[in-house]
């Protein structure tokens, strides 16, 4: 069983309500009053829970609410889609190595908010979208999959924005199944670093999914 944490629009969601992951969702969660992602939840007939965070006194009290919804929802992997709360270890406890976080840049580069907009204010000429393993940092768990997009002169940061979108639309759900369908191996090297490998996205993703604006043919980008 699935449970994605959302706190906006809820695209991310659409797309894994869409998508065969191999497992169903049995709960949305969101920490905002009227986040659109509740409402995709009840169109798709799936629980939707709003835990309000301002309700409670600090971040723990918040996450033991958030564990008590997915434990009751019967919840292994925990999936968040745009879910604009840090994690703290209250829920990384609950699900050890099972927190997934999608982030619309290509990491370690321009961790944090605004991602999309930084990255194209640098001048970069690549960037992406990152599946990732959550830790306690802020995007600095393993890496799991990432998609390539070429910022295009003619770009603005919205445009960027919206192409990297369409990328995790097609990245995010092929983690996800990868993940439930048990492809998951992590390693710590002798640094003490973990690196995650994850089977069942890399043969897709050498063609449609590293730099899919970039393949002929592609209606991406
Ligand atoms: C996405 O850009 C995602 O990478 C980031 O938050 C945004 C959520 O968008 N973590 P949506 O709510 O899925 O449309």
């Amino acid at each position: 069983m699935i449970g994605v944490l959302a706190s906006g629009s809820g695209s991310n969601l659409q797309a894994l309500i869409d998508a065969d992951l191999g497992a169903p969702i049995s709960v949305v969660v969101a920490n905002v009053p009227g986040a659109k992602a509740l409402e995709r939840a009840e169109k798709a007939g799936i629980p939707a829970v709003l835990v309000d965070h301002k309700a409670f006194p600090d971040r723990a009290s918040f996450d033991r609410a958030l564990v008590d919804v997915l434990v009751a929802h019967r919840v292994e992997w925990v999936v968040l889609a745009g879910f604009m709360r840090i994690v703290t270890k209250v829920v990384l406890d609950a699900f050890p190595d099972r927190v997934v976080n999608i982030h619309p840049a290509l990491l370690p580069s321009f961790p944090g908010v605004d991602a999309q907009k930084r990255a194209f204010d640098a001048g970069v000429k690549i960037t992406g979208c990152t599946v990732h393993l959550v830790d306690e940092g802020t995007d600095t768990g393993p890496i799991l999959a990432q998609a390539a997009v070429p910022v295009l002169a003619t770009d603005d940061a919205l445009a960027l924005k919206q192409r990297i979108l369409r990328q995790e639309h097609r990245l995010f759900p092929a983690v996800v199944r990868a993940l439930v369908a048990g492809g998951l191996t992590i390693t710590t090297s002798a640094d003490g670093r973990r690196r995650a490998r994850l089977d069942g996205v890399g043969d897709r993703a050498e063609a449609t999914l590293v730099c899919p604006a970039l393949l002929p043919g592609s209606r991406e980008g």
